[in-house]
């Protein structure tokens, strides 16, 4: 006798690489800092809510029309997003995606960034800039969490355990659906572990 077993309602990631990222690291850094020593604001929010580091998502979240680095970052990430949309099967009905948020994002060591989601969103992501080594992974959250009741407790990291790290590469990027909870665990590096996170939206 045998059983057939089915896994339904998988949660779709998109990881995949840019090309010419090194180049492109070098504006992006360069933009970074030139954001980071001069927002005032910026600085003053991440020193209640991101502490040690700095970002610009309550601040300056509109990067991809501000800098020129995240102007083009955005270009070249529009066919990933694309084929990211199309593997999710969604039917845009004439509508578009449209990168609505953008913004930096610098923690050096012991920074981190608690359990979130995105609102108002449809997809989120995180592109890498600089990851030095020890620098910690993005972490998603399976979103069954909150039904799981009595369920006993799995076994296995990857496939059955409740968190899956996503190793921070730089040049590489990541797509989840803005729903998906996650985090980033206190950095570990060194030196500063940089990113440029974005949201799209349909108009
Ligand atoms: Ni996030």
């Amino acid at each position: 006798m045998s059983v057939a077993i089915q896994r339904l309602f998988p949660t779709h990631i998109a990881q995949g690489r840019l090309a010419d990222a090194r180049a492109l690291n070098r504006e992006l850094t360069r933009d970074i800092e030139g954001f980071m020593a001069e927002d005032r604001a910026g600085q003053a929010w991440s020193r209640r809510h991101y502490r040690g580091g700095y970002t610009s998502y309550a601040s300056l979240d509109d990067m991809n029309r501000r800098a020129p680095s995240c102007e083009q970052l955005e270009i070249l990430l529009r066919p990933h997003v694309s084929a990211y949309a199309r593997a999710l099967g969604w039917r845009l009905a004439g509508r578009r995606l449209r990168m609505t948020t953008c913004w930096m994002n610098v923690m050096p060591r012991h920074t981190y960034h608690t359990l979130h989601l995105h609102p108002h969103s449809v997809i989120s992501g995180t592109y890498y800039v600089s990851t030095p080594p020890g620098c910690v992974p993005l972490r998603l959250e399976d979103p069954r969490m909150a039904f799981y009741m009595h369920a006993p407790p799995r076994t296995g990291k990857r496939v059955d355990g409740h968190y899956v790290d996503i190793k921070a590469r730089a040049g590489a990027f990541v797509l989840f659906e803005s729903w998906l909870r996650h985090e980033v665990p206190p950095n570990r590096s060194t030196r500063p572990r940089i990113s440029v996170s974005f949201n799209y939206g349909l108009e």
